[in-house]
This record gives C-alpha cells, structure tokens and sequence, in this order.
C-alpha cells in the first residue's frame, strides 16, 4: 500500500504551471470532514508547521485557520426554515440556526481555539476538560472538568487543535457523554490530526462529527504528529 502523502497542484486554474503541495491524506469514514484543500489553507498551514514561525505569527495564522474551522463546523449544525419581511416589504424565505450550542475547550490547547469561535457566536457558553498527555506513557489523563449546566441540550462544539494517538478527544466525548449529551449533537473541531486517531475515534464514535484541516502522514515514536507543527501549546503559549 502507498503510504506517501498526496501531493496535489494547489492554485487558481488559470495559471499554467500551477505550484504542487502535500495535501490531506483522506479517510473512509462518513463523520470525518476536511476542510477543501485551498491554495489559503494551505498557504496557512505552511506557515504554522514552519518551526521558524514565531509566536506572534504563530498565534495570528492559527486563528486564520481557526476562522475558517469554525465557519465549516457551523454548516454542519442543524437549521430550520426561517422567513423574513424585507425593509421594501417583501418576503425571503431562508434558514436559522435551530437549537442552542456551546463550546467545549480540552485544556490547554483547546483554550485557543475559543476566541474563534466566540468571534462567531456572540455570547457563546463555554466549558472547559483539562486533560494532559502524560509525557512518557503518551496516555491522556482527565483532571477536571467544568460544563454548563444544560449541556445535555445542546449542540457542543469540542475544540483541540491537535489530534495524535485520539485518546485525549475520546476521553473528552466520554465526559460529554457521561454528562447527558447525545453523540449525534458533538462536534470536534481540530486543526492537524493523524490517520491513527482518526481511525480510533470515528470507530469508537461514528456518530461524533468531526471536522479537521489537515489529515497528516501519522505520528512519530513520541506519538508527536508528523510531519505536525510541534507542541501546539507551546507555541501558542509559552515559546
Ligand atoms: C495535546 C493536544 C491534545 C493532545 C493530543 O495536549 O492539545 O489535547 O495532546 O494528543 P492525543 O491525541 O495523543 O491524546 P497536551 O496533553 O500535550 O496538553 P497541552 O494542551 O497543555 O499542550
Ligand atoms: N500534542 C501536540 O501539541 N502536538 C502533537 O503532535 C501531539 C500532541
């Protein structure tokens, strides 16, 4: 089986010799959805797996790609038809959001990812699952946790940049389940993921969404994504 990762012609058509770039690796699973390979996303992506980024940069084209995450997930919430009378007295039959929603951010990294989506929910509740990796088993550990109230009646949008072995998102969706929300109103938004966790969550969860940029090559023996972007807390918060 070829295990290279596919490397496309990213760009406008109407260029002739258009530039070629890794893309997504794509996987079998119906609740798995990247986002469209862009020549932006990708220019974006470039710059934050670039180890001499600095923090700043890091910072504002994390929350680029993180714009665009957010407005991806958002299409896969449910809606209602909704009409309106414009100002010239006219009727337009559209949509709106039905059901409210909340965030759920696995700490640290997914603490990041909460102003994106409060740029485009005003308001939006948002609780938070402190899990960390354990450094050297690579297994997640859950140290607290704290959620609206309500949760089980809402739409939860999970958020964590980076999705290695799966186990820190499956031990999330575990606590949002023990809590009373259905799988089929979870949706996880991730910026990097590697085949091997996707894989592991979506048979654990084929009903949890998840909506991610970029499906890498897989992990290293650190179980650090490759080729990945590093520690993405690190370099959001403290590098
Ligand atoms: C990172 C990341 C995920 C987890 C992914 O967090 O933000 O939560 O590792 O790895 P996994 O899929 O193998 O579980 P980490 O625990 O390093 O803590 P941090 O957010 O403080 O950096
Ligand atoms: N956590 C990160 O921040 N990066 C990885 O590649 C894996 C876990």
């Amino acid at each position: 089986m070829d295990t290279s990762p596919p490397i496309e012609k990213v760009g406008p058509d109407h260029r002739a010799e258009l530039p070629v770039a890794v893309v997504s690796k794509t996987v079998p699973f119906e609740n798995v959805h990247v986002l469209t390979q862009t020549p932006q996303l990708i220019a974006l992506l470039t710059i934050i797996r670039d180890k001499k980024t600095e923090r700043a940069d890091f910072i504002f084209y994390s929350n680029r790609i993180i714009r665009l995450l957010v407005e991806e997930g958002l299409n896969h919430l449910p809606t209602v038809e909704h009409t309106v009378t414009t100002p010239v007295d006219r009727k337009y039959d559209g949509l709106s959001f039905e059901g409210k929603i909340c965030g759920v951010s696995i700490m640290r990294a997914g603490e990041a990812m909460e102003q994106g989506l409060r740029d485009c929910c005003r308001s939006v509740r948002i609780g938070k699952i402190l899990i960390q990796r354990d450094e050297e088993t690579t297994l997640p550990k859950l140290f607290y946790d704290k959620l609206p109230e309500d949760i089980a009646n809402r739409w939860v949008l999970l958020l964590d940049p980076m999705f290695a072995t799966g186990g820190s998102a499956c031990m999330a969706v575990e606590v949002l389940i023990s809590r009373g929300v259905p799988a089929e109103r979870i949706l996880f938004l991730n910026l990097i993921a590697s085949p091997q966790g996707v894989g592991k969550f979506a048979e654990k969860f084929p009903n949890v969404k998840v909506v991610t940029a970029f499906i890498d090559e897989g992990l290293d023996e650190k179980k650090y994504i490759i080729p990945g972007l590093g520690d993405f807390g690190d370099r959001f918060y403290t590098m």
